[in-house]
């Protein structure tokens, strides 16, 4: 073979490698079928404990509705929380919409409950979700178990004793990252029960919070604001 037609081969040959690299790069940015299907299935597993959750109303576990926990999900995916605070699990309603959005933005729970019962049923409820691994359920009085915590926060729910939101909200605010969002359950039903709560999170200059949902229990929404 002369050296022309040795140079010629050898171009090509790198052309073509060049080509395939191209390709399996831009493959490797596509989810593969198998993972779009992992996906979908290890959401389908949790929606459905949901519905079954929201079948059995035999005990009073104080849930959020559906769309409450809609509204919890888009929340936390869009603001990309890599760690959520929830004070008040029940049996684990709101929190598995919570782990809907945490299991595609690599976040986790840290979620707070007081009664055994209910830590048991949340349990088992997070199990059958496929859950555990992205939950920690802290056993015990919250206004001290919360005292703990030192990692930043992204998205925190308060949804326990109502007279109480306003110390977790001065023992958690200083966690809660600037851009990050505090989501407070029963703000129209029970409002009379936390004034000082709703007084401090439309008076702070550094907050900004509107109201949804006031035709059902209502759900406040805080941002604290990037300074
Ligand atoms: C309204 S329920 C929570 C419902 C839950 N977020 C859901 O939607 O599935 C309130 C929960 O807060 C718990 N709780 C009340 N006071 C508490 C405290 N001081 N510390 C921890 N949990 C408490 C109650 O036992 C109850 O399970």
């Amino acid at each position: 073979m002369t050296t022309n037609k040795k140079c010629l081969l050898v171009a090509v040959c790198a052309a073509a490698a060049l080509i395939v690299a191209a390709v399996s790069w831009a493959d490797a940015d596509k989810p593969s079928k198998d993972s779009s299907a992992a996906n979908a299935k290890a959401e389908a597993e949790i929606l459905s404990v949901l519905e079954d959750m929201s079948n059995d109303r035999r005990y009073a576990m104080w849930n959020i509705t559906t769309e409450e926990g809609r509204l919890l999900w888009v929340l936390t995916a869009a603001a990309d929380a890599k760690h959520v605070v929830e004070i008040g699990t029940s049996n684990g309603y709101s929190a598995l919409w919570f782990c809907l959005a945490l299991r595609t933005t690599g976040g986790k729970l840290t979620t707070h409950e007081i009664d055994p019962y209910r830590i048991s049923m949340a349990r088992k409820n997070f199990k059958n979700a496929g859950v555990s691994h992205l939950v920690t359920i802290v056993e015990g009085d919250a206004h001290k178990t919360v005292t703990r915590l030192k990692e930043p926060i992204d998205v925190l729910f308060i949804d326990a004793d109502k007279a109480g939101y306003f110390d977790y909200l001065k023992k958690l605010l200083p966690l809660v990252r600037p851009g990050g969002l505090i989501l407070a359950h029963n703000t129209t039903d029970l409002a009379s029960e936390m004034q000082d709560y709703l007084k401090a999170v439309t008076n702070n200059p550094d907050l900004e919070t509107i109201f949804l949902h006031k035709e059902a229990g209502g759900i406040s929404v805080t941002l604290k604001k990037r300074r």
